[in-house]
């Protein structure tokens, strides 16, 4: 297994091109199940689990063609023959109950394997199913697989989630597009990547309103045709490389960045004493002083901080002037990266869902181990400003999520080098 090694080399200066939102990508390539007209994606990212998605899409018939050194995928869904998707797929990727929806609004059935427990938390599925039986569909659980079925097809009905779920209301919406009537998702997620979503639905012919609201109403359509779409901008790895200079010092443009992508998180920054400027190209990150100061951060569903960058956001609070409290509020176990910080010379004490960081003039270099995908980049962030060499190990998890890292970080100054295994 790959291994990446960085070593604190000072403040950091240049400019990051941002890629295509790895969980709007997700969301988007199963949308080609609902028409058998060919659904054209640019701006896609280059990611492991972008092939994993393709897989499971070969899998059940459809063509997936990834051209222009994988920028562009060309997606084609005439010819699905297997309406199963199979644990071995499902188990590496939780995204993959993604095409339950559309597999069952266009074919009347489908069947999935349950994914699983994950490392950052439990993360059932049971809303997506329940949002899906509000619609008629006839569910049941053998052997670890969901029999979704809707012989006469789905029906529109309304549905109120108990709590916002992200991928809950992509499978509810893209479900939603060709059933029979009108569908009122209530409490529905308003992630830019819903938003993304719903914009290339209804390129595709459906129609839907209240995109980027929390409730969505969505009136069913005979069919959906074809269409190209270009990927939303990726907001996570957006946050990620703004907190480079916030750690190492220097000033990093962030090429494509936009600031109502990432509001919160922007004001938080501001709070810690980082400059985040609006560029012709995109946004500019510096901070006002030699060190940032200590925040509080909660995470909560889009517009709050992203769960996605508490991680990382830890990693830059560990060298904070003073205490800082942060709150995981999405997942249950979404602190693995803190026993990891603390071998790099981190003051943190985890109590449940919170964790109180104390900031340190500065972190060492040791050896870590990623446990998650924003947990590896956390150590890498942290890697940059300690001092001496931090290897990272289990780097396979970084691949699930940010293309080229070590090429984009190295381009601004960072000294990082990965070593195959
Ligand atoms: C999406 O996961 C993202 N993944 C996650 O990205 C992100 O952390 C999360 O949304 C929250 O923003 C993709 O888009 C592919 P949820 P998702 O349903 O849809 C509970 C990353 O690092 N829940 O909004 O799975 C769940 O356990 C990641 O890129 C149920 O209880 O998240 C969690 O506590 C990881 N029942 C909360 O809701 C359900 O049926 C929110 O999860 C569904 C969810």
């Amino acid at each position: 297994m790959d291994k990446i090694v960085v070593t604190g080399n000072g403040a950091l200066s240049g400019q990051v091109p941002i890629a295509g939102a790895k969980n709007a990508c997700l969301t988007l390539m199963p949308a080609t199940l609902l028409s058998d007209e060919p659904l054209t994606l640019t701006n896609a990212p280059r990611l492991s689990d972008i092939k994993t998605m393709s897989t499971l899409l070969q899998s059940l018939g459809v063509e997936v063609s990834s051209l222009q050194d994988g920028k562009v995928l060309a997606l084609a869904s005439h010819d699905v023959n297997n309406l199963t998707a199979h644990y071995d797929i499902v188990r590496k990727m939780r995204a993959s109950i993604l095409v339950l929806g559309p597999l069952l609004a266009r074919h009347g059935h489908a069947v999935v394997s349950l994914p699983g427990g994950c490392a950052i938390g439990a993360r059932p599925v049971d809303l997506h199913l329940k949002a899906l039986e509000a619609m008629g569909a006839e569910m049941d659980l053998r052997e670890g697989y969901v029999h979704a079925s809707a012989p006469g097809g789905l029906k529109g009905g309304r549905f109120t989630f108990p709590f916002v779920s992200v991928g809950a209301t992509e499978n509810a919406l893209m479900a939603a597009t060709l059933a029979k009537g009108t569908t009122v998702l209530e409490n529905a997620a308003r992630e830019p990547e819903i938003v993304d979503l719903a914009r290339c639905l209804q390129k595709m012919g459906a129609q839907i309103d209240g995109e980027g609201t929390s409730t969505l109403t969505i009136q069913g359509v005979d069919r959906l045709h074809g269409a190209t779409h270009p990927v939303v901008t990726d907001r996570i790895e957006l946050g990620t490389y703004m907190l480079a200079p916030a750690i190492c010092g220097g000033e990093i443009e962030l090429l494509g960045g936009r600031r109502e992508l990432i509001g919160a998180f922007c004001d938080k920054l501001d709070e810690a004493g980082i400059d985040v400027t609006d560029t012709e190209n995109g946004l500019s990150v510096k901070r006002r002083s030699n060190a940032v100061h200590a925040v509080d951060v909660a995470t909560a569903p889009f517009p709050g901080f992203p769960t996605d960058l508490q991680a990382q956001m830890m990693a830059v609070l560990c060298t904070a002037e003073g205490e800082s409290v942060l709150e995981e509020k999405i997942f249950e176990n979404r602190f693995m990266h803190a026993p990891e910080l603390i071998r790099m010379g981190a003051q943190i004490d985890v109590q449940g869902g919170t964790a109180k960081v104390t900031g340190v003039p500065r972190l060492k270099g040791a050896p870590v181990m990623a446990t998650d995908l924003r947990a590896s980049v956390s150590l890498i962030l942290a890697g940059l400003a300690a001092e001496g060499d931090t290897v990272v190990s289990r780097v396979y998890h970084l691949d699930r999520g940010y293309e080229h890292v070590e090429e984009k970080l190295s381009a601004v100054g960072a000294k990082i080098e990965r070593i195959p295994e």
